[in-house]
């Protein structure tokens, strides 16, 4: 079957001139662009630069997990940022509220960010955000932020993700332009990190989407799950969590299922 290949010329040209999408570097098929995007950034590359496949072979998720995308109907695209260690905690807040903000302005519909970084429409996953790192005795070297968002699948077909995944497509019941998606959020990657840079804040916007407040939840973070109330997040984004004995703790990170939903 052939596919509707990404139109990289017209996505060039909407980004001229931005440092997120100023380059772009396609491919067919790649393994990960979370490993093209490192190879590139290792050898000098400057940051801003997307790597995208119409095809991953081993793309992952968080956890380690595979990460299911079909080739030529979703989004799967790698960030090389150079950003300040202090900056990188806020690299998944404009990450998540790109995507957000680019699904709404296309859809009309309102997605949530459940912590730290799934964007979520009709309370199944959208898009998944990966942030590598690469660190020195100096301090942060580079970070690359891997985005996969589900445009025009039918998640269905994929038993392992039919009850926890949606697309732009599952949700509207139309076909969506691919390259329009990525420009929109692309375009908003570039202000929203530029605000980051600049020293500003988006914890406020970040927080307003975030479905996971007022919730009662489980954080399951390598061997431990800790359960109580999320109450809020604090500056750097960690989940305040109220355990069941009355003590407020911050949650660094971590998989939080909902209690009562499909998590
Ligand atoms: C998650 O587990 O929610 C994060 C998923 C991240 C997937 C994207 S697709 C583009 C980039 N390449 C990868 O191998 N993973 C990320």
């Amino acid at each position: 079957m052939s596919i509707q290949r990404l139109d990289i010329p017209r996505l060039e040209r909407a980004l001229k001139g931005r440092r997120i999408g100023g380059r772009i570097l396609y491919h067919g098929q790649v393994g990960s662009t979370m490993d093209e995007a490192r190879l590139l950034a290792e050898a000098g590359e400057p940051e801003g630069t997307v790597i995208i496949a119409e095809e991953q072979t081993a793309g992952r998720g968080r956890f380690n997990r595979a990460w299911v995308s079909p080739p030529g109907e979703n989004l799967a695209f790698s960030v090389v940022l150079r950003p300040a260690q202090a900056q990188l905690r806020y690299v998944n807040m404009a990450a998540t509220l790109a995507v957000a903000g680019a699904a709404e302005a296309l859809t009309g519909l309102q997605p949530t960010i459940k912590w730290p970084n799934d964007v979520r429409l009709g309370g199944r996953k959208l898009s998944g955000i990966l942030i590598e790192t690469s660190m020195s005795e100096a301090g942060l070297r580079y970070a690359v932020l891997g985005i996969g968002l589900n445009v025009n699948m039918d998640p269905s077909r994929f038993p392992e993700i039919a009850q926890l995944a949606t697309s732009l497509l599952r949700e509207t019941g139309r076909k969506a332009d691919r390259t329009r998606v990525l420009q929109e959020v692309l375009a908003r990657l570039d202000d929203l990190y530029q605000v980051v840079q600049g020293g500003g804040s988006l914890l406020s916007r970040w927080a307003s989407r975030l479905e996971t407040l007022g919730k009662v939840v489980q954080v399951r973070w390598r061997d431990q799950v800790l359960e109580g109330q999320a109450t809020g997040v604090d500056d750097e984004g960690n989940l305040l969590l109220r355990q069941p004995d009355g003590s407020t703790i911050p949650v660094v990170a971590g998989e939080v299922t909902l209690q009562s939903s499909r998590g």
